[in-house]
């Protein structure tokens, strides 16, 4: 059964390379099979099964938020609002959330998750990935990353969040890399560390991340959030898909970066919610650094499920253009994913949101107003009437 989405005022589609952006006017989109049969002008549009008219609304690639800590239980509001009245964000509030994810249960874990996702949902994201971190004794990590497999492909082992109370720091690396990381293997695919003032050093970094590539898994790395310690160099040298946060970066990180296969994850409401200086994405974007845009949605630094709210952030205070920006946060996720999507070529997998808007640059010129009218993922509707 195939459907042609007539009436759209502004097509929007991604290319391969770093603000690639297409925009076609007066378009139809036709889907088959859960894939992109046609994206192009209105006039050369082939025949359908059903019409569906969108009356002059957008339409863009599903966002991929390549950066989420969902499985958690609790929340952190007071920690929030002590940093607006300038307390500075610290690793160590990360231990609360642990304390309040032991004590919850698989269906209370699930159930918070899948809440998160209707609203990743409604807010645009069709594909997202999902990280362990809040457990950090064996029991619950491999509980987190279970429930985190059946909800997505994208699933990362972040056993080394921070050392958790109770266990010497040489003993809880070891864990990680050892016992722990066989544990979780089955259920992850990537590994993940927060390598930051704080938490871990560059030293174990290295040597966890190793440990997880010898295991199967591919390597990305939480850096530069608190301070630049060194990570950027390691991580480029391992080959991390990404490297995320990186708030604080010298010119020397930035040139390995963009020659590099890195990608730079900008989590624009991770420095909102800290309170903490935006990096330069203009400069990044400048000098060739492929970037993606994520939620990082967690209850600590930043709990957000929605990517309008990172866009808009990017382009008004990290200085992108709104096309970069969309990118970023299409193309630019399945590229920090090592993944397909982003994209509404044919072939592709039809994931594609309907915006209520003239064009893709009310997503910042209309900020904090929900614009999602429809969320497709494989051509099936997932949000709207
Ligand atoms: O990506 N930076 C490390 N991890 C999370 C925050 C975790 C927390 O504060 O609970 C992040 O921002
Ligand atoms: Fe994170």
């Amino acid at each position: 059964m195939s459907t042609l989405y007539k009436g759209i005022s502004s097509l929007v589609l991604t290319g391969e390379s770093f603000g690639d952006i297409r925009v076609i006017e007066d378009a139809a989109l036709a889907v088959d099979e859960g894939k992109v049969k046609y994206a192009g002008s209105a006039e050369a549009a082939p025949a359908c099964d059903e019409v569906v008219d969108l009356k002059g609304q957008t339409v863009i690639p599903g966002f991929v938020d390549s950066h989420s800590h969902l499985i958690f239980a609790g929340e952190r509001s007071e920690e929030f609002a002590s940093r607006m009245t300038g307390k500075p964000y610290a690793a160590g509030g990360i231990r609360n959330t642990v304390k309040a994810t032991r004590a919850a249960s698989d269906e209370e874990l699930r159930a918070n998750a899948k809440k998160l996702i209707a609203e990743f949902h409604a807010s645009g994201i069709t594909q997202f990935e999902i990280k362990s971190g809040y457990g950090l004794d064996i029991e619950t990590e491999v509980r987190s990353l279970k429930i985190a497999s059946e909800l997505t492909p994208h699933t990362t082992y972040l056993g080394a969040h921070v050392v958790p109370e109770g266990i010497q720091r040489s003993d809880y690396v070891a864990l990680v890399k050892g016992e722990m990381l066989e544990a979780v293997k089955p259920y992850a695919k990537w590994i993940d560390v927060f390598c930051d003032q704080g938490a871990f050093d560059v030293a174990e970094a290295k040597q966890i991340l190793q440990a997880g590539i010898a295991a199967g898994l591919k390597p990305r790395l939480h850096a530069n959030q608190i301070a630049n310690i060194g990570a950027i160099p390691m991580a480029v040298e391992l080959d991390c898909a990404s490297v995320d946060h990186a708030t604080h970066l010298s010119a020397e990180d930035i040139a390995a970066l963009s020659g590099s296969n890195t990608v730079v994850t900008l989590l624009p409401a991770a420095e909102f919610s800290t309170k903490s200086s935006y990096p330069d994405g203009r400069r990044l974007a400048s000098s060739g650094v492929t970037l993606a845009i994520a939620t990082d949605c967690n209850p600590g630094s930043s709990y957000t499920t929605s990517m309008s709210f990172c866009i808009a952030i990017a382009v008004r205070e990290m200085g992108l253009s709104p096309e970069q920006a969309l990118w970023a946060a299409t193309k630019g996720g399945a590229k920090a994913l090592r993944s397909s999507g982003g994209g509404l070529e044919v072939g592709d997998q039809a994931d594609f949101v309907v915006l209520d808007a003239p064009s893709h640059v009310f997503i910042s010129y209309r900020p904090g107003v929900q614009l999602v009218s429809a969320t497709y993922i494989a051509g099936k509707k997932v949000v709207g009437a």
